[in-house]
């Protein structure tokens, strides 16, 4: 074989493929939910919202990925994560065990709806979120644009537990004491929350019965939710996303894409 033909037939490295990244930090909330940040190559850009594929290396060398929600906001210098722990999840049940130092793989594209570029501008931003779905919205409401494009913004979480609503209301603490974006958070943000199995929690029930009952908008003092005036990111099960879904159809939302922006933004984090 010549000199040429050993080159051209030795396997190029894929510029896509995954890079190990250093875990700067974790915290376990619960037996169920944990974050973690990680170091962030200076060629990795996304838009606040957008989820991007995260693993580990398999016995056999090869990656287990699963697509994670950017937690951070764009402009951040390290990458964060919230995750689910599965017992027996091929990914999660090894990825909680990680520990600072450890090295986890970073996919290279970055892609997703639940941008501000996929929403065309109204006075209101709703968030709706279930569980580990609250994720990209940690990164939407640390990104100055939210503050910008929309009067209102208001973020909601409903877990089965009170402990794990201990994320969101950590990260929009963080927001509004934030350096760049804590004076617009405090004035424009607002965060509800609701429990569906810890009975003594003041607000009782999932998100989709609160919209459908008016009990949300009653709870914000806001008017009941419009195409006219509201604009909304959904996240959370694929039941939970369609559900949500339907009822924004029923009054008469459409939905947008990065192509196509229009009244409402759906996704799903899962992982495995
Ligand atoms: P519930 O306790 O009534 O099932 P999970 O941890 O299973 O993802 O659930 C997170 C939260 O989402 C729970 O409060 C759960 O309520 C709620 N939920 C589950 N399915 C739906 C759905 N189809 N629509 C709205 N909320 C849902």
């Amino acid at each position: 074989m010549t000199d040429t033909a050993a080159a051209a037939a030795k396997p190029r490295p894929n510029p896509n493929a995954p890079t190990p990244q250093e875990v700067l930090s974790v915290e376990h909330y619960t037996d169920r939910l944990f974050k973690f940040r990680i170091t962030r190559p200076a060629t990795f850009r996304f838009r606040s919202g957008e989820f991007v594929m995260i693993g580990l290396p398999k016995e056999d060398g090869k990656p287990l990925l699963r697509a994670y929600s950017i937690a951070s906001p764009s402009w951040d210098e390290e990458l964060e994560f919230f995750s689910i722990k599965v017992p027996d999840g091929p990914l999660t049940s090894r990825l909680q065990k990680i520990q600072p130092g450890d090295h986890v793989l970073l996919g290279k594209k970055p892609t997703g709806t639940l941008v501000n570029d996929a929403l065309t501008p109204a006075k209101r931003l709703w968030m709706f979120s279930t569980g580990t779905g609250f994720a990209p919205f940690a990164s939407v409401i640390r990104d100055p644009d939210t503050y910008t494009k929309f009067d209102e913004v208001i973020v909601t979480h409903t877990c089965r537990l009170e402990e794990e609503l201990a994320y969101s209301i950590e990260t929009v603490a963080g927001a509004k004491a934030d350096p760049l974006v804590g004076e617009e958070a405090t004035a424009q943000l607002r965060h509800f929350t609701s429990c569906t199995r810890t009975p003594d929690y003041p607000v009782q029930g999932r998100i989709t019965t609160l919209i459908e009952n008016g009990g949300l908008c009653e709870a914000m003092g806001v008017p009941p939710l419009s195409a006219e005036n509201d604009r909304v990111m959904i996240c959370g099960s694929m039941e939970m996303i369609q559900d949500t879904k339907a009822l924004l159809e029923a009054r008469g939302f459409e939905e947008g894409s990065n192509a196509k922006p229009a009244d409402f933004v759906i996704e799903k984090a899962f992982a495995g």
